[in-house]
C-alpha cells in the first residue's frame, strides 16, 4: 500500500520523515498513553543523508514522507544512531530500496546491527570526533555508550546546527506538531520526565558525564532532534538542564507512598503515614497500584525524595503488583532516596522483610525497620504509622538542608 504522507520541514535543509504511532499504548512495559513517534530525518545536501529509520511496520510511512521531498533512491548516506529496532527495524529493507553509497554506525552500532540483521550488512564505522562532509554541512559523531544502549550515538549537523540525539531528550508522544513549543508546557515537562525516569534514570552518571563533555565539542546547538517526540528549537538548553537536574537526583521535598491492599488495612495504614509525612511540611502522594501503573510510579520516584512502599502479605509473599514495582525500580536504580516498608498481615507477615530487601538493594536509606499491623490496624498501629511518616518527613528535610549547606572549607 502506498501511503500519501508529507515530510515536515525542520530547517531549510532538514525534514522530519518519521512515523507516528498513534496506537501503541504499551512500549515493552512503559505505558505510552499518548502514543509515540519514530523519528527519522532527511538532510538535503550534496550528499543526501537519512538519519535513522523507523520501526519495521512503519517502513511505508517513512518512504512516503521521504518521497514527498525526493525520490528515496537519491539518498546517498544513512546514519544509524541507535540499533534498537524502533529505529533500525526497517534499515535492511531501506538499504535494499535506497541502495545508499554508505551506511554509518558507531563501533558498537556495527556489532549490534549485525547481531540483529546478520553479518552481510555493509557498514562504515564512525567514532567520537569523526566527521564526514555532506557538501555545505558536516556531520560529526559522538558515541554515547549506554545512553541507553552500547551502540547509542549523537550526530551533529553543522550549518543547520542540529544535534540528532537518538533516544536522548526524547519522549513518547504521538502528534503531528514537530516542536516542543507547540505543546502545552505541562505535557512536555511530564512526558520528558516520564521518558527520562523509565528509560534513562539507570544511566544518570553517564548522562551527566555526556552533558559535561558537550561543550568540549564546540557544537552550536540550535535544535535538538531526538528519535521520539518533538524537536527542541525554542530553548534546547532547557531540556539539557532538565537532564542535568534529573541525573543529579538531589532529594526533592516530596514523598510517595506506593501500596496495594487486600481488605483496605494496608490502605488505612498508608493514609496515616501520609498524615504523618504531611505534618512535617513535606508534600506527599498516595499511589494505589489499583489506580496507577509502574511507569507513573517511576516518574514520581524521580520527582520525590522518599519512597514508602506498602503491601499486604499474600501466601507468604508480596502482592504481585508490589513485586512488579520493586523489580522495576531495582532496575532503574533511583538515587538518593529514603524510605520504609509497611503492610498488614494475617499470620506470617513476610511483606516487610521482602520490601526491605528490595529497598536496601536499591540503596534506599531506611528510616525505620518497617511498620506491620496484624489484620486490621488499631489506634496504636495507626499512631505508629503516623509517627513513622513524621520521622521520614523530618529526615528528608534534614537531608535536603544538609545538601543545601555550603561546603566547609
Ligand atoms: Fe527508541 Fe532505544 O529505542
Amino acid at each position: 500500500m502506498k501511503e500519501l504522507l508529507n515530510a515536515v520541514k525542520i530547517t531549510e535543509k532538514v525534514y522530519w520523515v518519521g512515523a507516528v504511532d498513534w496506537e501503541i499504548k504499551n512500549f515493552h512495559g512503559y505505558s505510552t498513553e499518548r502514543g509515540t513517534t519514530y523519528n527519522a530525518y532527511l538532510v538535503i545536501d550534496k550528499k543526501i543523508t537519512l538519519i535513522d529509520t523507523v520501526k519495521a511496520p512503519f517502513r511505508d510511512e517513512l518512504l512516503a514522507r521521504i518521497s514527498s521531498v525526493i525520490d528515496p533512491e537519491k539518498i546517498d548516506y544513512i546514519v544509524s544512531n541507535h540499533a534498537e529496532m524502533d529505529h533500525s527495524g526497517c534499515l535492511p529493507e531501506m538499504i535494499k530500496i535506497v541502495k545508499p553509497e554508505k551506511v554509518f554506525a558507531s563501533p558498537m552500532g556495527e556489532k549490534n546491527l549485525k547481531a540483529h540483521f546478520g553479518n552481510d550488512l555493509q557498514l562504515e564505522i564512525v567514532k567520537t570526533g569523526d566527521s564526514i562532509c555532506l557538501g555545505d554541512n558536516t556531520l560529526s559523531f559522538v558515541e554515547t555508550r549506554m545512553i541507553h544502549w552500547p551502540d547509542s550515538m549523537f550526530t551533529y549537523l553543522s550549518g543547520e546546527k542540529i544535534l540528532f540525539s537518538q533516544d536522548g531528550f526524547g519522549m513518547h508522544m504521538a502528534g503531528l506538531e514537530r516542536f516542543a513549543d507547540e505543546y502545552p508546557d505541562y505535557v512536555i515537562e511530564w512526558e520528558g520526565a516520564k521518558y527520562y525516569a523509565n528509560i534513562l534514570m539507570l544511566y544518570a552518571p553517564k548522562i551527566l558525564s555526556v552533558i559535561e563533555s558537550l561543550p568540549g565539542f564546540n557544537f552550536d546547538i540550535k535544535i535538538i532532534a531526538p528519535d521520539h517526540g518533538p524537536c527542541w528549537r525554542k530553548n534546547p538548553g532547557w531540556i539539557i538542564e532538565q537532564y542535568r537536574k534529573w541525573s543529579a537526583q538531589k532529594p526533592e521535598k516530596r514523598a510517595i507512598i506506593v501500596y496495594d491492599t487486600m481488605w483496605e488495612s494496608t490502605a488505612t495504614m498508608a493514609k496515616a503515614i501520609a498524615d504523618g509525612i504531611s505534618s512535617t511540611g513535606v508534600e506527599v502522594e498516595l499511589i494505589s497500584l489499583k489506580a496507577r501503573d509502574r511507569s507513573y510510579v517511576a516518574t514520581m520516584a524521580l520527582k520525590s525524595g522518599a519512597l514508602v512502599i506498602g503491601s499486604s502479605t499474600l501466601n507468604n509473599q508480596l502482592l504481585p503488583p508490589i513485586a512488579d514495582i520493586l523489580t522495576y525500580l531495582k532496575g532503574l536504580r533511583p538515587l538518593n532516596k529514603i524510605g520504609f516498608a509497611f503492610g498488614s498481615y494475617g499470620w506470617s507477615g513476610e511483606s516487610i522483610k521482602q520490601i526491605n530487601e528490595y529497598l536496601t538493594a536499591t540503596d534506599v536509606e531506611l528510616t525505620c525497620g518497617g511498620v506491620k499491623s496484624k489484620y486490621v490496624p488499631d489506634q496504636a498501629a495507626l499512631h505508629e504509622c503516623f509517627n513513622a511518616g513524621a520521622a521520614l518527613g523530618n529526615r528528608l528535610i534534614e537531608k535536603i538542608e544538609a545538601g543545601n549547606k555550603p561546603a566547609e572549607k
